[in-house]
């Protein structure tokens, strides 16, 4: 795509500009919206970039370990992985109310940079992937509901509390434009076509206290139920797919054997920008094949549901 050849140019230019020999920071979160950010301005000013990934100890089976190979053996980025998953399950411990979990879970992330970026000796720039809808958003307060519905757990309050100026290249560009602009900068597939995923990781999708145990059984469940997806060849046609690990036991029997474990369910929607959202229609052969897989390979689960909630009224996400 020409046009997006020319917009990296542009924006490489732009950054060099601005940044001079200055030094920046940018968060990877592992989602696509900072990683093609990251990959940018790396190109701009190489070296003069640093990222801090604060791995929080709740992403999906293997990610983690993805997003450091990436940005530190493909692309050679200087990369601070801060393997944050005790102090995050620690704090975890004894929370169920979802809000509680999302408020703790931002606020300790901005702690945990902010350590990591002072022990680096700081920056002059804070780099950040946000896209056009979030500039809009944050504007257009006007008219919203006045209700919070959740806390959404983002680095938007980082700026003002490090007082950094902000590097911020994905500004003008919609999803669908960073994806093309992913690919143009050599970002894998897998990376670039990625479904979202929540701030708040796997903590949002165990309702009830998160523990390490229960983190382990649902990105085991979470990635049967994606590879599923993958070689149905179902993933791209679906805006977000991932299961839930509910705080409910329920007896089952396997072989001559009574069970008695947790609950598990699966989720899949369509949307094009997550304000509203459709469930997909998989058939029932299809879902049938993921029940009996998750319950066959992942100890702990006896019983998989499927979620039929549109949104409204139901969110995306559980909590
Ligand atoms: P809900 O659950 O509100 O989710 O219908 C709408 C979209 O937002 C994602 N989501 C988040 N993304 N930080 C994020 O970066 C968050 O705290 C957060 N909570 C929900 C959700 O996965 C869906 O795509």
């Amino acid at each position: 795509d020409w046009t997006m050849a020319e917009f990296r140019q542009v924006k490489i230019a732009e950054i060099r500009e601005q940044v001079g020999t200055g030094r920046v920071i940018c968060g990877l979160s592992g989602g696509v919206d900072s990683a093609v950010a990251a990959v940018l301005i790396h190109e701009a000013i190489g070296d003069q970039l640093t990222c801090v990934f604060v791995d929080h100890g709740l992403m999906r089976l293997g990610e983690a370990e993805q997003v450091v190979s990436l940005f530190r053996e493909h692309y050679g980025i200087k990369l601070v992985h801060v393997n944050a998953e005790e102090r995050f399950l620690g704090g975890l411990a004894g929370l169920t109310d979802p809000e509680k979990k999302r408020k703790f879970i931002g606020g300790e992330f901005i702690a945990v940079f902010e350590e990591e970026a002072a022990k680096i000796g700081g920056a002059d720039y804070l780099a950040q992937g946000t896209l056009y809808p979030d500039v809009i958003e944050s504007v257009s307060f006007t008219g919203g509901p006045s209700v919070t519905i959740k806390s959404h757990h983002n680095v938007g309050g980082l700026p003002e509390r490090m007082n950094m100026k902000l590097v911020e290249p994905l500004r003008e560009l919609f999803k669908d434009e960073v994806r093309v602009l992913g690919k143009e900068l050599g970002l894998p597939d897998i990376f670039v076509g990625r479904h979202p995923f929540p701030g708040p990781g796997l903590a949002i999708r165990i309702p009830g206290e998160v523990t390490k145990e229960r983190c382990d059984i649902l990105r085991k469940a979470d990635f049967i139920y994606l590879e599923e997806i993958r070689n149905a060849g179902l993933y791209d046609a679906i805006w977000q797919a991932f299961a839930v690990l509910l705080p409910v036991r329920t007896v089952g029997v396997m072989g001559d054997y009574r069970t008695y474990d947790s609950v598990c369910a699966v989720r899949a929607v369509t949307s094009t920008d997550g304000m509203t959202a459709d469930i997909y229609p998989f058939d029932a052969a299809f879902l049938s094949r993921v029940a009996t897989r998750i319950i066959n390979e992942v100890k702990g689960i006896n019983r998989v549901v499927y979620d039929y909630t549109s949104k409204p009224p139901g969110t995306i996400e559980w909590e």
